[in-house]
């Protein structure tokens, strides 16, 4: 069966573990990974703007000894009506992979049942389980340990907000998410989350309080407060989400010596006020360079030779 990196909901604990050793040992050693993907080809469909995922995956794969080959929204035919089971059944002849950001994360499912080759989600609407990867190496790399450790994610109960609780829960961690009323998480995920959380001794709590959200974490997380897809509705959602950023104060709520983490882009004096995201415990270059050696993990473990 072709394994595919959808969601970290899908992923065992074990295969997740096994990655984060994978993707430390590669950003030790990347000279002993490089034929690792050799004469492989990585098609990376982009319906959504990006630097880190478009930057981080090209970049990884090459380091690999394959290619990547980038196809924006306008390169294909799929916004000309060619469905996704053909177009990924002929990229299935082609290549050797596929990272894929989408709105609809049902794409990238529907991608991974008439395809034939890995699928790796680059971003859904619904999940960004690449970026929740790098991030717990990062957490990994700054505190040394995951297990009951606390991140609290602040801000609109999105993509972010979803993979961030099913990777904490994977590993023992409690993940708050402190949301404005009508931006809570999918009471799905957050099931799901706490059915693996209950396994491994983490836990998964959603509150409307900021402060409360953040007292006493070791990890405080921002995001957008609108979306790609969302920007529309960025007005409304600035009046909303008042209260919600991450400020001094709020940090102030957090242990002495808690990390400030973004997935960045971010909007300083909105979701984040530049003093915290611009303060020695800001660890979001970390974060996005982690992306690199994360994904290179991914794609070692899914085509790698
Ligand atoms: N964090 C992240 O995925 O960034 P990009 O949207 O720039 O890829
Ligand atoms: N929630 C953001 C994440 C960007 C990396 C978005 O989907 O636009």
């Amino acid at each position: 069966m072709t394994k595919h990196f959808l969601s970290l909901a899908e992923q065992s604990t074990e295969e997740l573990r096994n990655l984060l050793d994978l993707a430390r040992q590669i950003k030790l050693h990347p000279a002993g990974f490089r034929d690792a993907c050799a004469g492989q080809t990585l098609a990376m469909i982009f319906q959504k703007p990006s630097l880190r995922t478009r930057v981080s995956f090209q970049t990884g794969i090459y380091q690999l000894g394959g290619q990547g080959l980038y196809l924006g929204p306008k390169d294909i035919q799929l916004h000309r009506g060619e469905t996704i089971a053909d177009t990924i059944q002929v990229l299935s002849r082609y290549v050797d992979g596929v990272m894929a950001r989408v709105f609809a994360h049902d794409d990238l499912v529907q991608m991974a049942e008439h395809g034939s080759i890995p699928i790796i989600n680059g971003l859904s609407d619904l999940l960004h389980p690449c970026q929740v990867l790098a991030d717990l190496q990062t957490i990994r790399e700054k505190k040394e340990t995951l297990a009951g450790r606390k991140l609290t994610y602040v801000g609109d109960g999105n993509n972010m907000a979803h993979s961030l609780m099913y990777g904490g829960a994977h590993f023992g961690m409690t993940v708050a998410i402190a949301h404005p009323r009508g931006y809570a998480p999918d009471p799905e995920v957050v099931a799901r989350a706490r059915a693996i959380a209950a396994g491994t001794g983490g836990a998964i709590h959603i509150t409307e309080d900021p402060g409360e959200g953040a007292s006493d974490a070791d990890v405080v997380y921002t995001d957008v407060w609108a979306s790609m897809g969302q920007e529309d509705e960025r007005a409304e959602r600035l009046k909303r989400f008042e209260g919600y950023s991450v400020d001094a104060a709020l940090m102030g709520h957090a242990r002495p010596d808690a990390i400030f983490m973004h997935c960045l882009p971010a909007h300083r004096g909105e979701e984040v006020a530049a003093e915290v995201i611009d303060s020695p415990a800001s660890v979001v270059f970390d974060q996005a360079e982690n992306r690199l050696h994360a994904q290179k993990a991914i794609m070692v473990r899914l085509m790698g030779r």
